[in-house]
């Protein structure tokens, strides 16, 4: 399979499952080079297997991305290999307010900051580091549509996601001038473990191999944000438009089942609501 975009040295973070291995495989092709991470070894083996029976060049490297000297460590050694075209910062991990419960826990809170905002963090700042001195590379942060306005049933996912938009919308300012881009991914609900284990109504719901295809033609097109489905966004946009008084209500009266955060890497993310 021959690739045709504009990145051939990609990295990728996230890449053992869901629509960070979905990328991997959606880049794949000969003349391109994946360096890709996770915890898990087996399932990231797996998805390195396939992406080098399609022709791709691929390394992987098992990096937790809460570790940052780890990451910075692996970023710089992958593009002294090969400079990086393209990072997407992918890696996550969902949690929220158990059933009954009125809070999160603050050690669940700290995994899901460590994880889903320094994790990104620790991964675009060294790759924006390295791309600096050519003055050419995009980085690109997957945050969510649940970003857009706080969720009662998920504070700390919902924080965590917002705040990555804001930094990703303020860091395109400087990236910019400096010749870099910026993408923030803000992606509705798509068909993966970690999506599987909570319990709700998930309208417009994707496969992650969809999910990939409008990521890699919205990253291949330089654009600043890449948001889908467009109908879910916009509903949350409104929602996020109208008063707190009227909004709150509806949100609590929602029937969601989040589990509190998976940080093993040999169980993440796949715990179901009711075990
Ligand atoms: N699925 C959805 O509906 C949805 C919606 C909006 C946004 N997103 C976002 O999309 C991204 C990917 O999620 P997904 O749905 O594809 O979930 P997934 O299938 O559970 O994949 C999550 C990936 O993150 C990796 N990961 C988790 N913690 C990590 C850590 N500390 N260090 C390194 N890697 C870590 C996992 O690998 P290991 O366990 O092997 O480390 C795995 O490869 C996340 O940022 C998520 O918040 C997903």
């Amino acid at each position: 399979m021959t690739y045709k975009g504009p990145y051939r040295s990609i990295l990728i973070t996230g890449a053992s499952s869901g629509i960070g291995a979905a990328l991997a495989r959606a880049y794949s092709g000969t003349e391109v080079r994946l360096a890709l991470s996770a915890r898990n070894a087996d399932r990231l083996e797996d998805v390195a297997a396939a992406c080098r029976a399609n022709g791709a060049d691929v390394r992987t490297a098992l990096v937790d991305v809460r570790d940052a000297d780890a990451v910075a460590g692996w970023v710089s050694a992958e593009n002294s290999a090969t400079p990086i075209d393209l990072v997407i910062a992918c890696a996550g991990i969902t949690g929220g307010v158990a059933p009954h419960r009125p809070m999160e826990k603050p050690d669940a809170v700290r995994a899901i900051v460590e994880t889903n905002l320094l994790g990104a963090l620790n991964t675009v700042l060294p790759a924006l580091a390295v791309m600096q001195p050519r003055a050419r590379g995009r980085v690109a942060m997957v945050g969510s549509l649940a970003g857009l306005r706080g969720l009662p049933y998920s504070p700390a996912y919902s924080a965590a996601k917002a705040a990555l938009a804001a930094y990703a919308q303020a860091l395109r300012g400087t990236a910019g001038e400096a010749g870099l881009g910026v993408t923030m991914v803000l992606p509705g609900f798509v068909d993966t473990p970690l999506d599987n284990a909570v319990r709700s109504a998930k309208p417009f719901r994707m496969s992650p191999e969809k999910a990939a295809g409008i990521i890699k033609r919205g990253l291949a097109r330089g654009r600043r944000s890449i948001v889908f489905p467009r109908r879910l966004y916009f509903a949350l946009k409104v929602a996020a438009a109208l008063p707190d008084i009227l909004i709150d209500p509806i949100l609590r009266r929602a029937v969601v089942e989040v589990p509190e955060p998976q940080t093993d890497p040999d169980r993440p993310n796949r715990a179901t609501a009711g075990e």
